[in-house]
C-alpha cells in the first residue's frame, strides 16, 4: 500500500539499521559488548523494592542526578541523564545540527553516529580507520580545518577496540574550536581512559557514557552525557522531559553503590580478553589490540561458516563485515574467563589447522 503521507526526505535515503537483536535469550552472548553475567545483585533488589506508587509516579531526577554527580565528581548542572548513550548522541545532533551542517566521523565506528547524522539530513564526512587500525590523526585534523559542526569519536572505538591517546584528543579538541567534540566513552569501564575532567576547560567538548556494557543495565536504556553548563542547558532543552524512566533511577543507585561487583567483572573481562588474544595468536588467526570489552578478529572467507556453527552450539559472535566491505571480520565480546574458554574450546574445533 502506497503511504498515506510522504517520509521526509533525509528519512527516504537513509538505510535501515537493523541489528540482529532477536533469538539472543539463553545463549552465550558475545555479540553486543553487553556485561555477560548480568546486573549486580543489588540492582535487583533495588528494582524489586520499587513501590507500586513509584512505578505510578512520573520519575523525578533531583536526587539520582545529584548522586551521580558525586559518583563522577561533576557539578549536576554538567551532566544529562540519557534513555542510554544513543538517546544522548540524537539529543546533540537535535540540538546543535543544521541539515546543511557536515558531522565528520572516523569509520568503522558506532553506526549510530552516521545513522542520526543522515536522519537529520546533514553531510556526513567520513574517513577511514587504517589497515592495521591505525587512527588517521593527520587527516582527522585537516578535515578539522573545514569547521564541521560535530565530530563523533568513540573512545575505546567500536569495532576497532583503539583507543586515541590523551595527548591526541588534546590535540584534536584544540584544532577544533568550532566544532563540537563527542568523546564517547561506553567502553570507559575496560580501558581506564577518561577525559570528563576536561568539560570546563573546554567549551566544546561532550563527554558520554553508558550504563549498558560493564555497568550490565543495557535492558534498562541509561546513559549520560557530560559537558559545560552552557551545553548541558542548551540540550536540556531539546530533551523529552521523561526520557529516563524510573526503574533505570532505581537500578542506577544500586549500580553506583556495587562498584566492587564491575571492578571484579572488569578485571575478569580483561584477563579473559588476554587468553582469547593468546588462542587467536595460537591459532594463527589476525586480530587486533582492543581497550575495550572485545575483539576485533579477522576469519577470513571461512567467517560467515564459522559464526553459523558456533551460533549452532549456542555462542554468538557479532559479524562486522559490512563494516570493511568484505567477509572475514567478526567482533567477540570478552566476558568471564569460563566463557572466554568455552568460545576459545569451540573455536579450536572449528577452525582447521
Ligand atoms: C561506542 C558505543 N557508544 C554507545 C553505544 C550504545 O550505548 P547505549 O546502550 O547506552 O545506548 C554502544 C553500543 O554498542 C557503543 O559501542
Amino acid at each position: 500500500m502506497k503511504l498515506a503521507v510522504p517520509v521526509r526526505q533525509a528519512v527516504a535515503r537513509m538505510r535501515a539499521y537493523q541489528p540482529p537483536l532477536e533469538g539472543r535469550s539463553g545463549r552465550l552472548r558475545l555479540d553486543f559488548n553487553e556485561n555477560t553475567i548480568g546486573c549486580s545483585p543489588g540492582v535487583r533488589r533495588a528494582l524489586a523494592r520499587l513501590t507500586r506508587t513509584q512505578v505510578s509516579m512520573y520519575p523525578e531526577y533531583g536526587p539520582a542526578l545529584r548522586r551521580l554527580a558525586r559518583f563522577f565528581r561533576v557539578r549536576p548542572e554538567e551532566l544529562l541523564l540519557t534513555n542510554g548513550t544513543d538517546e544522548g548522541l540524537r539529543l546533540v545532533v537535535d540540538t546543535f545540527v543544521e541539515s546543511d551542517d557536515a558531522v565528520l566521523l572516523v569509520e568503522p565506528s558506532f553506526a549510530l553516529y552516521r545513522f542520526y547524522a543522515e536522519l537529520a539530513g546533514t553531510r556526513v564526512v567520513a574517513l577511514r580507520y587504517g589497515k592495521g587500525m591505525e587512527f588517521p590523526r593527520e587527516e582527522v585534523l585537516r578535515a578539522l580545518r573545514a569547521r564541521p559542526q560535530l565530530f563523533f569519536l568513540a573512545n575505546p572505538n567500536n569495532p576497532t577496540g583503539t583507543l586515541v591517546a590523551r595527548n591526541v584528543l588534546r590535540g584534536i579538541r584544540e584544532a577544533a574550536p568550532r566544532t563540537l567534540v563527542v568523546v564517547d566513552e561506553a567502553y570507559f569501564e575496560f580501558s581506564g581512559l577518561t577525559v570528563i575532567r576536561w568539560i570546563n576547560r573546554y567549551a566544546n567538548l561532550i563527554v558520554t557514557r553508558t550504563f549498558s556494557k560493564g555497568m550490565g543495565l543495557a535492558g534498562l536504556r541509561l546513559g549520560c552525557l557530560f559537558a559545560n553548563c552552557r551545553l548541558t542547558a542548551a540540550l536540556r532543552k531539546a530533551q523529552s522531559p521523561y526520557a529516563v524512566n524510573v526503574a533505570a533511577l532505581a537500578a542506577m543507585e544500586a549500580a553506583t553503590r556495587d562498584v566492587w561487583f564491575i571492578a571484579d567483572y572488569v578485571r575478569q573481562a580483561n584477563r579473559s580478553k588476554q587468553e582469547l588474544q593468546r588462542g587467536l595468536t595460537r591459532l594463527g588467526v589476525p586480530h587486533w589490540p582492543s581497550a575495550a570489552n572485545f575483539v576485533l578478529a579477522d576469519f577470513g572467507a571461512r567467517a560467515p561458516a564459522l559464526l553459523r556453527a558456533f551460533r549452532r552450539r549456542g555462542i554468538l559472535l557479532r559479524d562486522r563485515q559490512t563494516d570493511f566491505g568484505r567477509v572475514g571480520y567478526v567482533r567477540i565480546t570478552v566476558g568471564t574467563r569460563a566463557q572466554t574458554r568455552l568460545l576459545v574450546r569451540a573455536l579450536e574445533k572449528l577452525w582447521p589447522s
